[in-house]
């Protein structure tokens, strides 16, 4: 062990502009703005636009909170992407963002934990801290929920909202930081909250080949369900990670809880027997954007200067798995000003990084036609007319 400490040094979060109301969503399915605040507490929420992208939202928060923490791309180890929408199963989110930043000295990988995503991560990254394998690590939670909803489903897409949010952890011998985590999962609730990915049978009357065409791939939710289990879980991990950082209530400034329900907060702060108004809540604007809710609360919290040095503050999580999570943290941080011609030569940076990144493609490319194999594409379009042939062939035969 090198004794080291994880601390946050700096967060950043980024919203889609484009905003949906309730009302908005009460003109495709049968719901209203009454209902739907009354329910969730939720008015609004952000969906991204079409050039928009788990990665590429998950790239704007990094960045943002690489500039809080004054740390140079190439200084982060570690890149953890917390997410349930990932563009595709590999690459993972995280390596795109790798290779957006520029961190050339960072290993990347996504984690999925649904809703708990960003404090499973935040445990993972803090633990390599400890370990000594890494130094600076970054921490996001992004998802792109608009894009595998089933905006015919008024149970499900009332709720969900896009956007990503970032954290950068730093080790110091000095101690503080993530003082403890709890992190639990329950898969016999599998069926209560699912989004599926790759089949794991063929679906029947349709080539096992292409077993998952023609079926969605939305969320389906038992919200009741999911309701009940919330309520019981949050209050549970809050009280077993202050016991564990050894904290009582009155020592917790602030509980930094996954943004799915008004309601869930109120019962989880009833049963804790803490006032509500120390649960920081900003679904009213964001919705739940799952793995994202718990970092962009966060930079919510900090904007709105509800966090003040060695203030302990708990972020915790539930969700799909079913999974929970929760972890304390000394809040100790006071990022150094930065000025305007600062960050606009940072924002250069990403430019220069993508300007490499597109030079190595195109390095690849060229030195794969001067040893004569062929590229990716090619080799693509070769697949392509070799299949065409063997129809053909079958077909003669026929
Ligand atoms: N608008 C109007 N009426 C609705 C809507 C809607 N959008 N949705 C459901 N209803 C109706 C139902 O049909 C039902 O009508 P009925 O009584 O005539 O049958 C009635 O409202 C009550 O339905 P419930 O499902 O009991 O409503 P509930 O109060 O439980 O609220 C909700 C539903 C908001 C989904 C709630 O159950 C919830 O928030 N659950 C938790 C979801 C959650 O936290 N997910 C987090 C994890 S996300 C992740 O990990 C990816």
């Amino acid at each position: 062990m090198s004794n080291q400490y994880a601390h946050i040094i700096g967060w950043g979060k980024y919203l889609p502009p484009r905003v949906v109301t309730n009302e908005e969503i009460s003109r495709i399915v049968d719901t209203s703005d009454e209902w739907i605040m009354a329910r969730t507490g939720i008015r609004e929420r952000r969906i991204a636009g079409p050039g928009e992208t788990t990665a590429t939202l998950a790239f704007e928060a990094a960045a943002r909170a690489l500039e809080v923490a004054d740390v140079h791309p190439s200084e982060v180890d570690l890149i953890i992407v917390a997410t349930s929408t990932p563009e595709t199963i590999f690459p993972a989110t995280a390596s795109l963002v790798q290779d957006y930043l520029g961190s050339r000295n960072a290993g990347a990988f996504d984690l999925s934990a649904a809703c708990s995503g960003f404090v499973y991560a935040l445990s993972m990254a803090s633990n390599a801290i400890s370990a000594g394998s890494s130094q600076v690590a970054l921490v996001i939670g992004a998802e792109t929920m608009s894009r595998v909803l089933d905006w015919q489903d008024r149970g499900t897409c009332i709720l969900f909202g896009d956007g990503a949010g970032a954290v950068v952890l730093k080790g110091s011998s000095v101690p503080g930081g993530l003082l403890a985590s709890s992190l639990r999962s329950d898969g016999s609730g599998a069926d209560l909250l699912r989004l599926p990915a790759v089949y794991s049978s063929p679906v029947p009357g349709l080539d096992p080949t292409f077993s998952a065409n023609g079926h969605p791939r939305t969320i389906t939710m038992n919200g009741r369900q999911i309701f009940r289990f919330a309520t019981q879980v949050v209050s549970d991990i809050v009280e077993e990670v202050m016991e564990k950082a050894d904290l009582t209530p009155d020592d917790v400034a602030l509980i930094i809880p996954h943004q799915a329900n008004a309601r869930i907060v109120e019962a989880a702060a009833k049963k804790l027997k803490m006032p509500v108004e120390r649960f920081f809540l900003n679904l009213e604007h964001a919705g739940n954007t799952s793995a994202a809710s718990i970092p962009i609360a966060l930079c919510d919290a900090v904007e709105a200067g509800r966090l003040a040095p060695n203030d302990n503050v708990i972020f915790v999580g539930f969700g799909g798995g079913l999974t929970w999570a929760a972890s304390v943290l000394k809040w100790d941080v006071t990022p150094p000003p930065v000025s305007l011609s600062q960050r606009q030569w940072r924002r250069m940076r990403y430019v220069i990084a993508r300007t490499r990144s597109r030079l190595r493609q195109t390095g690849r490319s060229v030195s794969s036609m001067v040893s004569g194999s062929p590229t990716p594409e090619a080799r693509m379009r070769d697949a392509e007319r070799n299949e065409k042939k063997s129809r053909s062939k079958k077909k003669r035969k026929a």
